[in-house]
């Protein structure tokens, strides 16, 4: 698919199918965050969690809804969640890095006809949290960034999105 029929075609799904991802399908979205551009080229500073399996991703959505904040599946039952943690370090640009290598993801999984989501509250959920950080295998310097649910969505061929443009000044 062209790219930017691509970006085009690309809108949040929240509705998944139970079908898995293929591993050459994640291997690809994993590459694609690889080539995303990062400040200062500091790809070491990045750690990408991958959780493929419906257990694990349940276990984790289990003890999100026991603190007590999210009150639907907060994974919306995809068969993927990939998240992006970081040691905190320049506030502004982790996060800027994070949206690169989010929308690298998202991009490449909706090129391969996967839907996908950015999600970022569960992340702040998570941070307030050391038994959620514990749960994703991360040490206190790390924090979850954000993370990316991608999946087969139920409802095929979704209309594209009618967006309503941005404020845009030439000078
Ligand atoms: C930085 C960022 C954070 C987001 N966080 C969430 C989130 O926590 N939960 C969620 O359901 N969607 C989240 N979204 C998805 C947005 O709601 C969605 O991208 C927006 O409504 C535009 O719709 P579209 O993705 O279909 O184009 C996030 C998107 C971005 C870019």
């Amino acid at each position: 698919m062209d790219i930017l029929d691509t970006i085009k075609k690309r809108q949040s799904v929240r509705d998944f199918s139970e079908e898995k991802i293929s591993e050459e399908h994640l291997k690809i979205i994993l590459d694609a965050a690889y080539h995303a551009p990062i400040g200062r080229a500091a790809y070491n500073r990045y750690e990408l969690i991958v959780i493929k399996h419906k257990e694990k991703i349940d276990a984790l959505a289990q003890k999100i809804a026991e603190a007590g904040i999210l009150t639907k599946h907060p994974f919306f039952h995809a068969p993927i969640v990939i998240f992006v943690a970081a040691k905190p370090n320049r506030e502004r640009l982790d996060g800027c890095d994070t949206g690169c290598l989010i929308e690298n993801m998202m991009l490449a999984a909706t090129s391969l006809g996967l839907g996908s989501c950015f999600l970022y509250t569960v992340s702040e959920v998570i941070n307030g949290r050391p038994f959620l950080l514990q749960a994703l295998g991360l040490s206190d310097e790390y924090r979850a960034m954000s993370a990316v649910v991608i999946g087969h969505p139920k409802e095929k061929d979704l209309p594209p999105k009618v967006r309503p443009g941005i404020a845009t000044r030439v000078l």
